[in-house]
């Protein structure tokens, strides 16, 4: 490690902020050593705030149909091979019901975009997930929407959005997108989304086709302005049915060099080891907790549908039996000197369960 990477990162841990060319400088110039020092101050940082806990939240992924056409994605619209499910309303509960019973206190409905779920239907579902377990966190991951649509299932009861803003560069934004799809759209819902009072989710794959070191280092001085309550970051991993088919993945290597950025840039993050680190690397996810992750999402799905919900290839847990999912990852965590709490896990200085005005 050079003398000026050195310097780069403690200041980073000092000051939780670099210039924009200097993130950029330290990606470009990191190695093993850079890497384990910055993990280690990560890792320091998540202990100092969140001690030994790791959150868990359920994952249930509602549909794997979406009418948006996204270069990189297995569920992209153009994919005819992709095999389409929607779980109905009375599904989606009996799956949280479950999770409940499993101990999970959060839970992430995720999905393509998929006009079914109009407002009335998801605010129906929000509903009567939080009339059935009022201690719950319930969090939506289904894309872009009118305002008006995020106010209704704000005020239905939804605590939080996870909508990745996929890259901060609205030209590199553009090749990863039909022309369809707006850079300034994406923006403008995630704005939308902290204005009514979600706790916001935003993040980026690592490894996306033509990304440099430059884009990534817009991506961390968005994080760090933008200041989400969770950020998720995974590496992208090519699908065979997919314009990328023949892009490289990302590496585990980076994604958990940018994760320890991240936990020195915004301590307090809710910051999850992805079901994609877990793909690209055996103990990914472990990894991800040693580089400053504090967060798992277990897959809560019914089994019969895991497979269908396939963004990329060679998707883990697509097997396992929501029990087994968790207590996978229970194991995975205990080998890592942590415990899975049960509870909401809201980012600190956020209240639980504040409604709109
Ligand atoms: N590889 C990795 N992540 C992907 N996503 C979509 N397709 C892929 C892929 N091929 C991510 C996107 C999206 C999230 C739900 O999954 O970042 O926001
Ligand atoms: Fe799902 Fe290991 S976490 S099987």
């Amino acid at each position: 490690m050079t003398e000026r990477v050195r310097s780069l990162i403690f200041r980073l841990e000092r000051e939780q902020s670099l210039p924009e060319r200097e993130y950029a400088e330290l990606i470009r110039g990191r190695d093993e050593e850079a890497a384990a020092l910055l993990a280690r101050l990560a890792s320091e940082k998540r202990r100092a705030v969140f001690g030994n806990a790791v959150y868990t939240r359920g994952l249930i992924e509602i549909s794997s149909i979406c009418k948006n056409n996204c270069l990189y994605c297995g569920i992209r619209r153009d994919n005819i091979l992709a095999e389409r499910y929607r779980l109905t309303p009375e599904e989606i509960l009996a799956c949280a019901d479950e999770g409940y019973a499993l101990g999970f206190r959060t839970f992430v409905l995720q999905g393509g975009e998929d006009p079914f779920y109009t407002d009335e239907v998801l605010c129906g579902i929000v509903r009567q997930l939080k009339e059935r377990h009022p201690d719950c966190a319930v969090t939506l991951s289904v894309g872009e929407r009118s305002r008006e649509s995020y106010q209704a299932l704000r005020e239905a009861g939804a605590d939080r959005y996870l909508l990745r803003h996929e890259t901060a560069d609205p030209d590199h934004y553009a090749k990863l997108h039909p022309r369809e799809m707006s850079f300034d759209n994406r923006m403008r819902c995630l704005r939308d989304l902290k204005e009514l009072g979600y706790q916001t989710g935003c993040g980026f794959m690592v490894g996306s086709p033509f990304q440099t070191p430059e884009n990534l280092a817009g991506d961390l001085k968005f994080i760090e302005t933008f200041r989400p309550a969770m950020c998720g970051i995974g590496p992208f991993v090519p699908h065979r049915n997919t314009p990328f088919r023949d892009h490289a993945p990302g590496t585990a290597e980076l994604t958990l060099f940018l994760l320890s950025v991240i936990r020195l840039m915004l301590p307090e993050v809710l910051l999850p080891a992805t079901t994609a680190l877990g793909t690209v690397l055996p103990r990914g996810r472990e990894a991800g907790i040693l580089a400053g992750a504090n967060v798992v999402m277990p897959n809560l799905s019914p089994v019969r549908v895991r497979k269908k919900y396939e963004l990329y290839d060679n998707k883990i847990c697509t097997g396992e039996e929501s029990a087994q999912c968790r207590d996978c990852l229970r194991q995975r965590m205990r080998s890592v000197g942590c415990f899975l709490a049960v509870d909401r896990g809201d980012a600190p200085g956020y209240t639980s369960a504040k409604k709109p005005e």
